[in-house]
């Protein structure tokens, strides 16, 4: 079958498959296989921002075999398909993470402003250390100084759905990721 008949509409716009559900999910366990070794013992908290990384989050808890704490902040920096610049703190950081391994999870790096932004709200709390593990990064887009630690995919600079990512709040819903055809 070709991709032609697979495509689907999220709203106005078309998406072609692009990471399959069994792709993801088979990256997503070698992450948890890594972050077990990198943390085992050390009781890491995780931060995963809202909306677009609760299913990674999720799945990726699943298959952990370390002790870890999850916690949760909601950032919001896009409209439509567009990251806006500003990055606004809708729902904040409610746990101490003083003297605690942080790993931030997120769905994806894009610019890298939300992260940018984050990262100082966290080390104002004295983290012991900070990770950021990533579902997705997209290199050519990035505009700031931001590593990632845990990486799933590097994919080109087109939007996405799917597995929690969202165009206009649609699309979260989708066990594979689609690419803007
Ligand atoms: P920045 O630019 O701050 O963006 O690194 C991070 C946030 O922007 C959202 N984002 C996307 N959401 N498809 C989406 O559904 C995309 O292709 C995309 N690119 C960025 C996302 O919420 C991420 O946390
Ligand atoms: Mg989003």
């Amino acid at each position: 079958m070709s991709n032609e008949k697979l495509s689907i509409q999220v709203k106005d716009k078309e998406f072609i498959p692009y990471l399959s559900e069994e792709t993801i999910l088979a990256r997503v366990k070698n992450i948890a296989v890594q972050l077990s070794e990198d943390f085992k013992d050390k009781n890491p908290v995780f931060i995963a921002v809202l909306n677009g990384s609760f299913m990674f989050a999720a799945d990726l808890m699943k298959q952990l075999h370390i002790n870890s704490e999850i916690t949760f902040v909601k950032l919001a920096s896009y409209i439509g398909t567009q990251s806006s610049g500003k990055v606004l703190t809708l729902l904040g950081l409610d746990t101490n993470v003083k003297d605690r391994h942080v790993i931030i999870i997120e769905d994806i790096i894009d610019t890298g402003f939300t992260l940018k932004k984050f990262l100082p709200v966290i080390k104002a709390n004295e983290p012991k250390s900070i990770s950021i593990c990533s579902l997705l990064i997209k290199p050519e887009s990035l505009q700031v100084d931001i590593k990632a630690d845990y990486i799933g995919f590097e994919i080109p600079n087109r939007f996405v759905v799917g597995y929690g990512l969202d165009y206009d709040g649609y699309g979260r819903n989708l066990k594979s990721i689609y690419q803007l055809k």
